[in-house]
């Protein structure tokens, strides 16, 4: 199976968590924590060629940060998530036909057989990229500035975007280059650009670790993992 690199930017401020630090550093599981919880388990997968950590250029943490030995710490954090990844891209100098998936440190339950099946998808060629998402399961609607419904959408065609999200190295390079301060994920940058994108459903287990109350659900699904 093709071996992509992993790029996971930890560059962020985690001013949702309110704990006063970056949340990639707060205490999760086993004397770990959340940022070590990620990478330690991505890394056990032995799924990717390398794997490379972006944080912020004044990160005061990560050298007190217990990581694989073949981890790459880069320094090179921005001020949004696109730059953070961008920056990291640059750093890394691959070569621009190879495989990049990007993961957030804030996701540590994501699936091995999701990645799997999202690697096994770029292998056969026949997109630019692929991204794991689930299934919308509340009824959705469309809601007006009052507060009030405007409408109820079909779920059906909506889905949560998740990391990981793979492209080759240079069109992703490119396609943020113009959208540093506007691409929330991947994706949408490549979106803008055309990119034939493949989604890889994945469980709701691959939360995002946002708010105080996401970390005690993380955990509860790390344990059932
Ligand atoms: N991230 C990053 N550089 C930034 C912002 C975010 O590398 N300038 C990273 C975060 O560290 C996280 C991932 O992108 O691993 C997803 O971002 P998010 O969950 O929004 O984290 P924060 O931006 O740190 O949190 P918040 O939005 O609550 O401040
Ligand atoms: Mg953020």
């Amino acid at each position: 199976m093709l071996k992509p690199h992993l790029l996971i930017p930890a560059a962020g401020v985690g001013s949702r968590m309110k704990i006063g630090y970056p949340k990639q550093y707060m205490p999760f599981v086993d004397d770990r924590n959340l940022l070590e919880t990620t990478v330690w388990r991505l890394s056990e997968m032995t799924l990717f060629a390398s794997i490379a950590v972006v944080v912020s250029t004044d990160d005061a943490y990560i050298d007190h940060c217990d990581l694989p030995q073949s981890v790459r710490v880069l320094r090179c954090g921005g001020k949004t998530r696109a730059q953070s990844v961008y920056n990291g891209l640059k750093a890394l100098e691959l070569k621009g036909d190879e495989w990049v998936l990007v993961h957030d440190a804030a996701r540590p339950c994501v699936s091995k057989q999701a990645i799997c099946r999202l690697i096994e998808r770029l292998d056969l060629g026949d997109v630019d990229g692929a991204i794991l998402a689930s299934p919308v399961v509340d009824t959705l609607k469309i809601v007006n500035e009052a507060g009030l419904i405007e409408q109820t959408v079909n779920r059906e065609l909506y889905r949560s975007a998740q990391t990981p999200q793979g492209f080759h190295v240079q069109a992703l390079i490119h396609a943020l280059a113009d959208r540093l301060q506007t691409a929330t994920d991947e994706a949408s940058a490549m979106e803008a650009v055309g990119a034939k994108i493949a989604v890889i459903d994945s469980p709701v287990s691959n939360i995002k670790v946002t708010h105080p109350d996401d970390a005690l659900l993380a955990k509860f699904f790390l344990q059932s993992i």
